[in-house]
């Protein structure tokens, strides 16, 4: 077979994952509702609580994705893609199953992992042009909500959004990244959701608020994000965590009250906020999807539900588009 390639290219602001911050926490803290954009989760120790949320028993979504992606594989590559498009492949976990599948089919070519962390996925490039020796790899660093139209783009792809992502989305950003997604699309390509499943209130809550504190920690650590970065002093004990089901929206609201009045200065904005006791703060959704609704958003977005699988328990949902 043919020699690996890496080619990896950069397209992120100056500033990186962090360009703007100041703008939008400004915005966020100047609204009567006040609300933190979840972006700024992932630094590093955002990132390893992530990660421990994940292995937490109350948090299903992961395993239940897993279980899918190991037992479908096969059936998720039926259509022979030949390069897979990943968007937040992080670490590259699931892509692992999804590359075993086509190159046990034969198909596999290439992989795009789209990134915003830089370091992780060069080295994902480098791990997988050995693991799967012949394949080309071209990571893209960029925030692929912004650059979705940047993206390479071969005939015969699989582009894969997993790990639930898209519910924390709104619902007017949503329905149009599903839009611009099916207009990237060829006839052959395939689009794989994971989105996670509407289900009984006290296991959706308590997914996002795990007996041993993890999310509690993991939603709190934002503030530290804040004043690190805009030279802030958010006191993160000054806050409790709160995640609640709301069943109109659909979505797991999660927000950060605080347990007394108090006054917050950001002093690289300038800004002085002042929160009353027990004043809601959000700072993020996650959207839980029924299997109708999931076919109704593909059709609105000029897209066609073809697979639906679920794991076991019925609690999470790999799916399965082509565009019309
Ligand atoms: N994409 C994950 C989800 O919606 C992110 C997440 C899990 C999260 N737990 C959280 C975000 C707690 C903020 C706070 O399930």
């Amino acid at each position: 077979m043919a020699d690996g390639s890496i080619e990896i290219e950069v397209d992120l602001p100056d500033g990186g994952v962090l360009a703007g911050i100041a703008e939008v926490v400004r915005e966020g803290l100047s609204s009567p509702f006040k609300e933190l954009p979840p972006k700024y989760f992932y630094d590093e120790r955002g990132s390893e609580l992530f990660e421990r949320i994940t292995e937490q028993p109350e948090y299903y979504p992961t395993r239940c994705e897993r279980e899918i992606l190991q037992s479908r594989a096969s059936d998720i590559v039926a259509a022979a893609p030949r390069t897979l498009i990943e968007l937040g492949s992080g670490a590259a976990t699931k892509s692992r199953v999804l590359l075993d599948a086509m190159r046990d089919a034969g198909t596999l070519e290439r992989f795009v992992p789209v990134d915003i962390s830089e370091g992780i996925t060069r080295r994902v490039a480098s791990e997988l042009t050995d693991e799967y020796p012949g394949i080309a790899v071209e990571g893209i660093i960029c925030d692929y909500e912004t650059h979705l139209e940047r993206i390479p783009r071969p005939e015969g792809a699989l582009i894969a959004f997993l790990g639930g992502t898209i519910g924390n989305f709104r619902p007017a950003p949503r329905r149009s990244f599903l839009a611009r997604i099916a207009t990237l699309m060829y006839p052959g390509d395939r689009f794989l959701l994971g989105t996670d499943l509407v289900k009984d209130r006290a296991r959706l809550e308590a997914a996002y608020d795990d007996a041993a504190g993890v999310t509690a920690e993991f939603n709190k650590n934002v503030l530290n994000v804040l004043n690190r970065e805009l030279d802030a002093d958010f006191d993160p004990d000054a806050f409790e965590h709160v995640a609640f089901w709301d069943e109109d929206n659909e979505w797991i609201d999660i927000r950060l009250r605080a347990r007394a009045e108090q006054f917050v200065d950001i002093r690289a904005l300038d800004m002085r906020t002042h929160f009353a006791r027990n004043e809601e703060m959000r700072t993020e959704i996650s959207t839980k999807f029924t299997r109708d609704r999931i076919e109704s958003s593909y059709a609105d977005a000029g897209l066609e539900l073809t697979d639906w699988w679920t794991d076991d328990e019925g609690l999470y949902a790999l799916s399965l588009a082509r565009a019309v």
